[in-house]
């Protein structure tokens, strides 16, 4: 077994579930818990301490941890915004801990604004669904007749998707029905897109320098107290975007197989075809073999992108992270 390995099977019983803590550097703050990410919000000094757990998710639900995941996820995040910087401000600030990043706190746009350049998806609400289904318009956009699974589309387009409240799945719409709701200025949404695809564009040509595909992804950004459109969130990590490998994606199409991917699509897969669930219920219990090849995976995609070795960090992470935001 090789180190990692030792390292990461280790961590099987010891990765970031959940944190617990009341207050930072003595003082309350606000919490929201998300699916992956635990946030501390400091409304006097207008930072969010955003906790990078290892929780996955997958069908919109919960479905368990996978080691070292918060910390390639926080540390994709960081290397992207550092690569994007002079192309979009961000609301990053610092990063105390390996799972920690703190952020500008903004007021999030209420849509999420995802860009696609290939036809492809697998849940209901997909491009690809709808095309198989006999759409040949998706978020305003028209697509051509005789498209095959996983094809480029003639150019990337923006669907934007309407931020759904908890628990509820988002919804995809166009630019002019999103409009038509009335949640955002056209100025604004209009501003927001230009951003979009300026850093996608920017994404797909590093992630081609990488032997990589970014087939598509999702951004979020909000507004700062100063009145500057940031982008928020994360951006580029495997858990909002969707990354082919580039060198046998040509082939694979050919013969109609699946583009090998870095994303959570394997652990879809086992939850899928293997435990026979798809988001209805309690989610299985994931063996342990499956959580290490998923954290394989996790830590393949970060030295893949940013060409780094992942040094994981094995201390234990409640006590590791209090330490450095003064939490208890
Ligand atoms: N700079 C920021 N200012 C305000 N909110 C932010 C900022 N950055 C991220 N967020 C919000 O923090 C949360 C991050 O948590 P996470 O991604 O785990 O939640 P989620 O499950 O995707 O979100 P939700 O439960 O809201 O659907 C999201 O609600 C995101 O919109
Ligand atoms: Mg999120």
């Amino acid at each position: 077994m090789s180190l990692l390995d030792e390292a990461l099977r280790a961590q099987l019983r010891a990765t970031l579930d959940s944190t617990p803590w009341t207050t930072i550097g003595g003082r309350k703050l606000e919490r929201y818990d998300g699916k992956v990410r635990d946030c501390y919000i400091d409304r006097e000094r207008g930072e969010r301490i955003i906790v990078v757990t290892d929780r996955l998710s997958a069908f919109d639900a919960v479905v368990g941890t996978i080691p070292s995941k918060g910390q390639v996820l926080n540390q994709l995040a960081q290397f992207w915004f550092e690569q994007t910087a002079h192309l979009a401000p961000n609301h990053m600030l610092r990063v105390p801990d390996p799972n920690v990043m703190i952020a500008r706190e903004c007021t999030p746009l209420p849509v999420e604004l995802v860009m696609r350049s290939y036809l492809t998806g697998v849940t209901s609400t997909s491009i690809w669904k709808a095309y198989e289904a006999g759409a040949r318009t998706f978020c305003g956009h028209a697509l051509p007749e005789g498209m095959t699974k996983n094809q480029p589309l003639p150019r990337a387009i923006l669907t934007p998707s309407t931020k759904a409240a908890k628990g509820d799945h988002d919804v995809s719409v166009s630019r002019d029905e999103l409009l038509a709701m009335g949640r955002i200025q056209p100025a604004l949404f209009d501003r927001a897109a230009k951003l979009a695809e300026t850093l996608f564009a920017a994404g797909q040509a590093h992630a081609a320098t990488r032997g990589l595909i970014l087939a598509d992804t999702k951004y979020e950004m909000g507004v700062d107290p100063g009145g500057t459109l940031v982008l928020i969130d994360e951006i580029h990590t495997p858990d909002s975007s969707r990354y082919w490998h580039a060198d046998d994606y040509e082939v694979r199409r050919a013969r109609g197989e699946e583009p090998r991917s870095l994303d959570k699509e394997f652990v879809r897969r086992w939850l899928a075809d293997v435990a026979k669930w798809t988001g209805d219920g309690p989610p299985p219990v994931m063996p342990d073999d499956i959580r290490l090849e998923a954290a394989k995976r996790y830590i393949a995609s970060y030295e893949l992108v940013t060409g780094r070795a992942f040094v994981p960090d094995t201390r234990e992470p409640i006590a590791r992270i209090a330490t450095a935001l003064g939490a208890a």
